[in-house]
């Protein structure tokens, strides 16, 4: 049976299912993006230089990968802190941002890691992995750990996405289980959003500034993967 070669679940404590097991076994085969992609520097470009006239400052990077965002950051004049699950994300991450970026357990508080406050907070196709109890826990703390006047920028996956072809399994706490086969062959849990009144929901305290979304389709002809529709969400702490 094919599904027989997708990796296991990870269950966490409290019994919850996390995507920690495929992001392991990713990473160990070379995951991660190795440049900048396309929204994440229009959204600096747009939006924090242009729109808010934000070029400095620290940055906090939630499911921070491998660091390829935080250089970007850095390259740019910020000062970077990021967390990630994954041990191997973050030994490549800390060749970025050294001590500032830390191994936290799956829907650990990072409220206490560091001992400051941030102009940004942001998290890149990371938020959507935590089932709905812990992803507002995870907003509300990333809100008290932004400064007054700060800005957020997070990304969720929407129900357009064309991973909603490949749920196996819908779970009470929000996550529905993704069995993927093909090039990625994986399965993970994710949190869909339905539109863009659900992302602000989620979002709230934050004040949202900008709505938008990201997505490369090729529909002639569909592909396995479908179209990989995501939302964006750039607010701010009033
Ligand atoms: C799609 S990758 C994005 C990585 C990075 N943000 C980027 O933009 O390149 C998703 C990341 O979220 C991390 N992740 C998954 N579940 C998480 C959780 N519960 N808490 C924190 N990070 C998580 C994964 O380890 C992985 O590094």
């Amino acid at each position: 049976m094919e599904n027989n070669k997708v990796m296991p679940s990870t269950l966490c404590a409290g019994g919850g299912v996390t995507s920690q097991a495929a992001y392991e076994d990713k990473y160990a085969k070379g995951y991660g993006v190795r440049y900048p992609e396309g929204h994440i520097i229009r959204f600096y470009e747009r939006i924090l230089k242009y729109e808010l006239g934000l070029t400095s400052g620290k940055v906090f990077d939630f499911g921070c990968g491998n660091g390829t965002h935080a250089e970007y950051f850095q390259s740019k004049g910020f000062e970077v802190y990021g967390v990630d699950i994954i041990k191997e994300a973050i030994s490549q991450a800390q060749s970025i941002m050294g001590e500032r970026a830390k191994l936290i357990e799956p829907n650990q508080s990072v409220a206490n890691l560091f001992d400051t406050q941030f102009d940004v907070v942001f998290a890149n196709q990371s938020l959507y992995y935590l089932d709905n109890a812990n992803l507002r826990r995870q907003v509300d703390e990333l809100y008290s750990m932004t400064r007054k006047g700060g800005i957020c920028f997070f990304t969720m996956m929407g129900r357009k996405n064309g991973y909603t072809k490949h749920i196996t399994k819908e779970f009470d706490n929000g996550l529905s289980e993704v069995t993927l086969s093909g090039r990625l062959n994986e399965r993970t849990y994710i949190r869909f959003v339905n539109d863009e009144s659900e992302l602000k929901n989620i979002f709230t305290p934050f004040k949202s500034l900008y709505i938008g979304e990201y997505l490369i389709n090729l529909y002639e002809p569909p592909t396995y993967e479908g179209n990989s529709h995501h939302y964006m969400f750039i607010g701010k702490k009033e």
